[in-house]
């Protein structure tokens, strides 16, 4: 079980959602687990819960993470915090795209750069980064979203090969629709968002996805899950759209 080879994690995105459930996995396994998000009053609240160590910081600070990084060597770092915004490239304003691309993308190479080489010194260690079927496929969404998440599941290819012959392991875990208030927070109007995203869907619980980052870090070292795609079983993505110029739309 190398849970028991593990003594510490980092979680980012911890105050809501499948953050909060991964580091309540992870406090099961008995690891000192570091929750990181910006909302203090959710992180104590699950720091009293679960006996996380709360850390109310935004990805985007640079120096903070640089702070942590160097205070912790952490075993586990789970790349999870994330944002979307509402409407495509048509609609996109700037200030959207630099926050996306700040809190899914920049932040997790910043904490890959902190964090990894550690693990790669220390010949242990397991970095679990949340991406979305939105960086494997396209469909109606903010591009913006789909090319930060494109971009971190290469990323999560791609530190295999910088941390080759040592024994520091990646897993993408790549879901589609996952019962949280993710809708809320991009969209606001959580009624409406729970009714139209949630409510009469039959949907992974934010527990099931901990559940599977749980079960690659639980596997023998000698075994690295690389990648885990984790959809609704009543949802598939793909499709094929072909207008015709009368009814295209700009
Ligand atoms: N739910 C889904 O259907 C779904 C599908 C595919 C992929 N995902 C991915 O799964 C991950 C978790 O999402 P979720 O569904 O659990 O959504 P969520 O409940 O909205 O959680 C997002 C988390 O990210 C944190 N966060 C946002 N901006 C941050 C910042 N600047 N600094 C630090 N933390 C920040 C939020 O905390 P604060 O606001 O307190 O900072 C929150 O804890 C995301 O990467 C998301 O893209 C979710």
């Amino acid at each position: 079980m190398p849970f028991a080879d593990y003594k510490t994690a980092l979680v980012t995105g911890a105050s809501s959602g499948i953050g909060a459930a991964t580091v309540e996995r992870l406090r099961g396994e008995g690891l000192e687990v570091h929750a990181l998000a910006r909302n203090a009053a959710n992180l104590d609240e699950l720091a009293r819960r679960t006996g996380c160590i709360p850390h109310a910081l935004d990805v985007s600070d640079t120096a903070g993470l640089e702070r942590l990084a160097a205070e912790v060597p952490f075993d586990i770092l789970v790349n999870n915090a994330g944002v979307d915004r509402p409407g495509s490239i048509l609609k996109a304003d700037a200030e959207g795209i630099d926050l996306l691309v700040d809190v899914n993308l920049r932040a997790v190479l910043h904490l890959c750069r902190l964090v990894v080489p550690g693990m790669v010194a220390r010949d242990r260690g397991h970095v679990v980064n949340i991406s979305s079927i939105a960086g494997a496929y396209n469909f109606g969404g903010n591009s913006t979203y789909h090319a930060t998440k494109a971009a971190v599941s290469m990323l999560s290819r791609q530190l295999r090969i910088d941390c080759f012959g040592k024994r520091v392991r990646v897993t993408e875990i790549c879901p589609g629709r996952v019962a949280t208030d993710i809708f809320a927070h991009v969209h606001g109007n959580p009624e409406e968002m729970h009714k139209r995203f949630i409510e009469g869907f039959e949907l992974p619980q934010a527990s099931d996805i901990a559940g599977a980052i749980a079960f690659a870090i639980a596997a023998p070292v000698s075994m690295n899950v690389g990648h885990m795609e984790i959809t609704p079983t009543l949802q598939v993505p793909g499709g094929l759209s072909t207008a015709r110029p009368e009814t295209a739309q700009a």
